[in-house]
C-alpha cells in the first residue's frame, strides 16, 4: 500500500494503483484478507484432486445401487433412505429410521416406524464432499486411514488394516451400512451370519436376479458381481458429489462482492481467536474443508437410544469406543461446515435444527444444555436425557477435556450470533438447494430401476422428492 501511495503522489499513473484489482476494499476486507492468509485458505478444498464425474459409467451404476432396496436384507431400505440429495445428502431427521418404516419410500420428515421407536442411534451425516475426508469416516472415524498401511474398518481391530477395505475410505465405508440390522440388514436376513456371509448373500442375490450382469458389464467391462465391485461403484457415485462452489470460496478467490458485510463480520468472528475478540471457530473447523478431522467434545446433547455406553446404556462415548482412550470420551469428529444450510439437523444426535442454536451452544455449552428441552425433538426417545447429560457434564468437569467455552463461555451479542450464522450460510453451494441442479444424482425410474426394487422417494406430503 505504501508503495502505491508514494507512486500515486509521484503521478506515475493512478491506473497502476487505483484499479479495482488493487483496491484493498473495506476495513473488514483488509482484516479478513490477513486472516485468510494466516489460516492458509485457498478457496476450493477439492483443488488438485481427481474425482469421478457422475456421468461416468461406474458412478451411474453406483447411483442405481445407492437407490436400490435390493441391498437391504428385507428389500425395504436403501442407502438413499438416509442420504437423499434433496435433503442435503442426509435425511433431514435428528436420528435416522432405516428398516421397518411404515412407508419405506417416504424419506425425510414424516418417515415413521410402527413402534414409534427410533432404530438408528446417530444423526446421518451428508454424503456430499465425502471424497474430501482424508483421515476417517463416521462420527467416530471407525473407518480410517492408518498411515502407509491401509484402512482400518469395524471388521478389524483398532490400528489394524482391513485387507478387504478397497482403496478408498468411501469404498471401505460402503461395506458397512448393509451389515447394520437397523439401517439395512433387518433382523432375519442371513441371521447369525458374519459380515462377510451377508455381503456374499447380497452379491449372490444380484447375480441370481440375472438383470444386474449387463449393468456391471457396462461399468467394469465384465459382468462379474462381487461386493467389492458394489462398494466401488457406490463410492464412485458418492465421490462425484462434489459441491464446493460457495460464495465464501468466491470471496477467498478474490471476488469481494461475493458476500455481504454482515457475512464478512461473521467471518471475522469465526476466524479470529478468542484473544483477538473472536470465537475461535477455525481452531477446529480448520482449512477450506472447515474441519481438522480431529475429535473434540462440545458437550452436544445426547438423544435417542445411544451406543450402549454409560450407566443406563443409552449414552454415546464417541471416539473412546474406538481407541479405548478415556481422554476421548464424548468426543466426535469435527464436522465439515460446507453446505451446512442444507444438512440439518445438526450434531451427532441431531439435537439442533437451526444454526443459531448450534452457534449459541458452542459459545456457552452449559447454558445451552440447561435450556435444552429434549421433548421438543420429534422421534427422539430421551427419557434418559437427564442422567446421560449429567454423566457428560461430570466427566467434562473433572477431565477438563471439553471445548474451551465449557469452562469459560464466550460472550457475544445477538447481532454477533446472527452474523456468524450469515457467514455459515455462505459455505453452501447453491446447487445443493436446487432440485434441478441435483438431478444428475437422483435416480430416474425410467433408466435406473434394474430389478423393480428402486427406491422412488416421496416426501411427507407424498410428493416426489
Ligand atoms: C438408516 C439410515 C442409513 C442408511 C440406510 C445408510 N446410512 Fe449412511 N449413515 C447413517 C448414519 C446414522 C451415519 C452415521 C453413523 C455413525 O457415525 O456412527 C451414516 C454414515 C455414513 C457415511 C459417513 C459420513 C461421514 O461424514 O463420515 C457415509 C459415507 C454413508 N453413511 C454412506 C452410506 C451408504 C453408501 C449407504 C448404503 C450402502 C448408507 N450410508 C446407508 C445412516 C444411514
Ligand atoms: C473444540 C473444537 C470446536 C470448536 C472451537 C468449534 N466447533 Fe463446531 N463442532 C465441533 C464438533 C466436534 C462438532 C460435532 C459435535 C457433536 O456432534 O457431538 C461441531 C459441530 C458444529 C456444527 C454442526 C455441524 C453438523 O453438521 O452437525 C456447526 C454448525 C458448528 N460446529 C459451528 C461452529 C462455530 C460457528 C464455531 C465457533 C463459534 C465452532 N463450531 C467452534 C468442534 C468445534
Amino acid at each position: 500500500m505504501k508503495t502505491c501511495f508514494i507512486l500515486g503522489i509521484a503521478v506515475i499513473g493512478l491506473g497502476a494503483c487505483g484499479g479495482s484489482s488493487q483496491d484493498p476494499g473495506s476495513e473488514t476486507d483488509i482484516a479478513l484478507r490477513s486472516l485468510i492468509q494466516r489460516h492458509g485458505l485457498r478457496g476450493d478444498p477439492a483443488m488438485g484432486r481427481e474425482l469421478p464425474s457422475i456421468d461416468e459409467p461406474l458412478a451411474q451404476l453406483g447411483r442405481k445401487l445407492f437407490f436400490s432396496k435390493s441391498l437391504g436384507g428385507d428389500r425395504d431400505s436403501a442407502c438413499v433412505s438416509c442420504h437423499h440429495p434433496t435433503l442435503g445428502g442426509g435425511d433431514g431427521l435428528p436420528l435416522s429410521i432405516g428398516v421397518g418404516a411404515d412407508d419405506p419410500d417416504l424419506i425425510g420428515p414424516g418417515r415413521s416406524h410402527p413402534d414409534g421407536d427410533l432404530t438408528v442411534p446417530r444423526n446421518a451425516p451428508t454424503t456430499f464432499n465425502i471424497a474430501l475426508w482424508e483421515k476417517g469416516l463416521f462420527w467416530d472415524s471407525r473407518v480410517e486411514n492408518i498411515d502407509d498401511v491401509g484402512i482400518r474398518t469395524p471388521d478389524t481391530d483398532f490400528g489394524t488394516s482391513d485387507p478387504d477395505a478397497g482403496d478408498s475410505l468411501t469404498a471401505a465405508q460402503a461395506r458397512f451400512p448393509v451389515t447394520s440390522a437397523d439401517e439395512m440388514r433387518g433382523f432375519e436376513f442371513v441371521l447369525d451370519g458374519t459380515n462377510a456371509d451377508l455381503r456374499t448373500a447380497l452379491d449372490q442375490r444380484l447375480r441370481d436376479d440375472g438383470r444386474w450382469g449387463a449393468e456391471f458389464q457396462a461399468a467394469f467391462g465384465s459382468s462379474e458381481i462381487s461386493y467389492a465391485r458394489i462398494a466401488e461403484a457406490i463410492a464412485a457415485y458418492e465421490d462425484s458429489q462434489v459441491f464446493t462452489d460457495t460464495p465464501w470460496r468466491a470471496y477467498v478467490e478474490g471476488d469481494r462482492a461475493a458476500i455481504a458485510e454482515p457475512e464478512k463480520r461473521g467471518a471475522l468472528l469465526f476466524f479470529r481467536s478468542r484473544a483477538e475478540g473472536g470465537a475461535g471457530c477455525a481452531t477446529c473447523h480448520a482449512g477450506d474443508f472447515f474441519t481438522d478431522e480431529g475429535f473434540h467434545s462440545i458437550c452436544a446433547p445426547q438423544l435417542g437410544r445411544g451406543k450402549g455406553d454409560g450407566f443406563l446404556g443409552t449414552n454415546d462415548h464417541g471416539r473412546e469406543r474406538e481407541n479405548d482412550d478415556r481422554n476421548y470420551r464424548f468426543s466426535f469428529r469435527t464436522p465439515s461446515l460446507l453446505n451446512v444450510s442444507a444438512t440439518g439437523p445438526y450434531t451427532h444426535a441431531g439435537a439442533y435444527d437451526n444454526l443459531s442454536d448450534v452457534v449459541r451452544h458452542h459459545l456457552n455449552p452449559r447454558a445451552a444444555i440447561d435450556a435444552f428441552d429434549p421433548s421438543l425433538i420429534p422421534l427422539a426417545a430421551s427419557d434418559d436425557f437427564d442422567r446421560n447429560t449429567q454423566e457428560m457434564l461430570d466427566f467434562l468437569e473433572v477431565s477438563g477435556r471439553g471445548i474451551g467455552s465449557f469452562r469459560a463461555p464466550i460472550e457475544l451479542g445477538e447481532q454477533d450470533v446472527e452474523d456468524i450464522v450469515r457467514f455459515l450460510e455462505t459455505l453452501t453451494d447453491p446447487c445443493v438447494l436446487d432440485r434441478e441442479c441435483l438431478s444428475p444424482w437422483i435416480a430416474d425410474p425410467a433408466t435406473d430401476d434394474v430389478d423393480g426394487h428402486l427406491l422412488v422417494a416421496i416426501d411427507g406430503d407424498r410428493n416426489p422428492l
